[in-house]
């Protein structure tokens, strides 16, 4: 599982040092299960996160009944709600996997009829060569190498030949740590989640990212380096109001997310 720095022990205490609790990545994210439900109306879901998720997901929606859809890293079921469903999806053709027992009992009652496992997306037991397309948003950034490399095998071997893998996260010049200093070496660092919560995070080049997928076997289709866009009204006016200032920030970096489609060759 994706832990996070282990707590200072008793004996740190008695020696009056502070004692923060530091959560795991089941606990943060059951911890701030209600807050996440709010976040399909975060600018950067509503601007480039739905938007690039549409455009890699679209293909697929066209497929009609019957195409399975596997979502690693699901939460309550953003992507479900907002994208899949209002597609015309069937909730028995979407499988998801979330490591946060509150996200997942929150994505069921939502989803009815869809398949939420709770589990970690590095090691769940998946079914083989059954999905038409594996995807994920916002969630790599939170995986080590190891992690990530052993969630791109995974992956695989759940795809169908000819499967497709795509997913949108973080872009690496884009991480910033708790105090908002862009982080410029590879490997962990902490920030903090615009729903308020401190979270482990691990950058890595581009170039890694796609090697990794190279070497379980992917063929990589599509990189593509989004942009914050120009924004539009079209966001709820209250978040557009209190969120103005992030726009700006968000503005003046090249790319804030990167999107990567593969396919698992025929055989
Ligand atoms: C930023 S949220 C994004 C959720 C969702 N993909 C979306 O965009 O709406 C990241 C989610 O990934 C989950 N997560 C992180 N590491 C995981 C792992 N190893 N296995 C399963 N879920 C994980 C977290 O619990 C959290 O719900």
């Amino acid at each position: 599982m994706n832990e996070m720095p282990k707590n200072k022990t008793n004996s740190d205490a008695d020696q009056n040092q502070v004692v923060r609790q530091v959560p795991t990545m089941a606990n943060v994210h059951d911890e701030f299960a209600e807050a996440f439900r709010e976040s399909n109306k975060l600018p950067t879901w509503v601007y480039v996160g739905r938007p690039a998720m549409e455009r890699l997901l679209a293909p697929f929606f066209a497929r009609g009944a019957g195409t399975k859809f596997l979502d690693l890293g699901s939460a309550s079921g953003r992507i479900e709600t907002d994208l899949l469903l209002p597609h015309g999806v069937a909730a028995r053709d979407i499988t998801g996997v979330e490591i946060s027992p509150r996200q997942v009992e929150m994505a069921k009652a939502r989803i009815p009829g869809a398949n939420f496992i709770l589990g970690d997306i590095t090691n769940v037991a998946l079914p083989s060569d059954t999905f038409d397309v594996a995807f994920s948003h916002m969630v790599f950034e939170h995986l080590d190498d190891e992690q990530f490399l052993a969630v791109c095998k995974n992956t695989y071997v759940a795809l169908k030949p000819g499967g497709t893998f795509a997913f949108v996260m973080t872009h690496p010049d884009r991480m910033v740590d708790i105090d908002g200093n862009l982080i410029k070496e590879y490997g962990p660092f902490t920030t903090m989640a615009p729903w308020g919560v401190e979270l482990r995070n691990w950058r890595r080049s581009i170039s890694q990212t796609i090697n990794t997928i190279k070497t379980v076997g992917f063929e990589v289709e599509l990189t593509e380096e989004i942009k914050f866009p120009e924004p539009t009204r079209d966001l709820d006016p209250k978040i557009y109001a209190t969120q103005m200032h992030n726009y700006m920030i968000f503005k003046k970096y090249p790319a804030i997310r990167l999107s990567i489609k593969a396919i698992k060759p025929e055989v």
